[in-house]
């Protein structure tokens, strides 16, 4: 079974609206978490979709996604203080099997693309733990407080991206060996640290991340760009 984990319950900080988490921010009529998730409904290879919500907005969430016919929604469970406690609730949501794929996505990128997740899929039947990535545009430096302390060559770079995708025994794991450890911002990064090889996939930069109010627009031009 492929299952997706739609995440959907951060605060928005960057963005500068506590009020209004920016997953429910409506662009054209349509509440962005909506889009990520009518993508992952409308691919043939999604079995169930698991969404993680602040807890207040559990019960909108249910009622948007029976509004729009998301018929592969399992459950909606609320998240938790940090993206990966979001994840761990969302993974503790699930009757998986060791082999079942799990993919986790950010609403916050609302324009994943159908052969984006198609393609985690089937990279995770053979590797059992995918990365998204894009090639970095800019260069990318390493700090030391204020001052560039290297500048790693940006052919060996990649900017991550989601879903992540990992078998249900391997994401599982990651997280229980790291209950009261490091935070991260990436479930990579917490398979990477068990020691198993994460393999990747293409990206795309439509793919990006929804961080600040501008980007809003970013989204609503590429919206346009994809009609043409
Ligand atoms: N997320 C989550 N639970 C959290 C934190 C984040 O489900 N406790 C989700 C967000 O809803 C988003 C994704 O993780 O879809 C990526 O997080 P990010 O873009 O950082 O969103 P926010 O944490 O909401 O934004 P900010 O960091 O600006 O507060
Ligand atoms: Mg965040």
């Amino acid at each position: 079974m492929n299952i997706a984990i739609i995440l959907a319950s951060g605060k928005s900080k960057r963005m500068g609206c506590y009020e209004c988490p920016k997953q429910f921010l409506e662009v054209r009529n349509l509440p962005l978490f909506l889009y990520s998730t009518m993508t992952f409904e409308n691919n043939s290879l999604v079995d169930q979709i698991v969404i993680v919500t602040n807890v207040e907005h559990v019960e909108k969430v249910k009622a948007l996604c029976s509004k729009h016919n998301i018929s592969k929604l399992s459950k909606v469970v609320s998240g938790g203080e940090t993206r990966k406690d979001s994840v761990k609730n969302g993974l503790d949501a699930l009757e998986a099997k060791d082999d079942d794929i799990i993919l986790i996505h950010d609403s916050a990128r609302p324009l994943v693309s159908d052969k984006i997740i198609t393609k985690n899929i089937e990279a995770c039947r053979e590797f059992g733990a995918v990365e998204t990535a894009i090639a970095p545009i800019d260069t990318v430096v390493f700090k030391k407080e204020d001052i560039i302390d290297s500048i790693p060559n940006r052919s060996e770079l990649l900017l991550g991206q989601t879903p992540q995708t990992f078998k249900y025994a391997i994401i599982r794991k990651a997280h229980e060996q790291n209950l009261a450890g490091v935070e991260v911002t990436d479930d990579c990064k917490l398979v990477a640290m068990l020691g198993y090889p994460i393999h990747f996939v293409e990206g795309h930069r439509s793919n990006f991340k929804v961080t600040y109010k501008e980007d809003i627009a970013i989204m609503e031009a590429y919206l346009n760009a994809l009609e043409k």
